[in-house]
């Protein structure tokens, strides 16, 4: 199995009254345009989960459920996994400078950011193709 390399990019700053993504100064010529994209997908580490018995976690309990039920690490969500990488598609609200203003994000202050992506209207699913396991079935978001 390989190692892969990965360079933070920027951090997850939450503030008061707002959230933003700071992108670090060698990355910044990288934002050309980011600004005409209303969506875009956060790439992040889950930084306080980097740890050897997180990352050996393969099974995992989505939280909040009546009837507890134990899944696969890659049917879920959960933040211990063998490569603590967190997703969240968020509204990009604002560019200033280097700070990416973003409408939420479930990452907390500090979060290492690894990547950004634009969202494209290819990565949306018709509410009718979705098939999902009971248990996130009412999930809202
Ligand atoms: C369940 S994970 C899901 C993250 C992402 N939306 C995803 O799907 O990959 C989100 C939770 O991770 C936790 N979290 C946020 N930032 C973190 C960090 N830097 N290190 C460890 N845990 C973090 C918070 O409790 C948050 O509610």
């Amino acid at each position: 199995m390989s190692s892969f390399g990965i360079h933070q990019i920027g951090e997850v700053k939450i503030e008061k009254e707002s959230c933003c993504i700071e992108i670090y100064q060698p990355y910044i010529s990288g934002l050309r345009h980011i600004e005409k994209f209303s969506h875009i997908f956060i790439l992040w580490w889950i930084s306080m989960r980097d740890n050897p018995t997180d990352r050996s976690n393969l099974l995992a309990s989505p939280p909040k459920l009546e009837k507890p039920v134990e899944t696969g690490v890659f049917s879920s969500r959960s933040p211990a996994r063998p490569n603590p990488i967190g997703l969240t598609k968020v509204k990009l609200l604002e560019v200033k400078n280097n700070r990416l203003y973003i409408d939420r994000i479930d990452a907390i202050d500090g979060t290492p950011v690894l990547d950004i992506k634009p969202y494209l209207p290819g990565d949306s699913v018709k509410m009718s193709d979705i098939k999902l396991p009971d248990w996130f079935k009412n999930l809202k978001d």
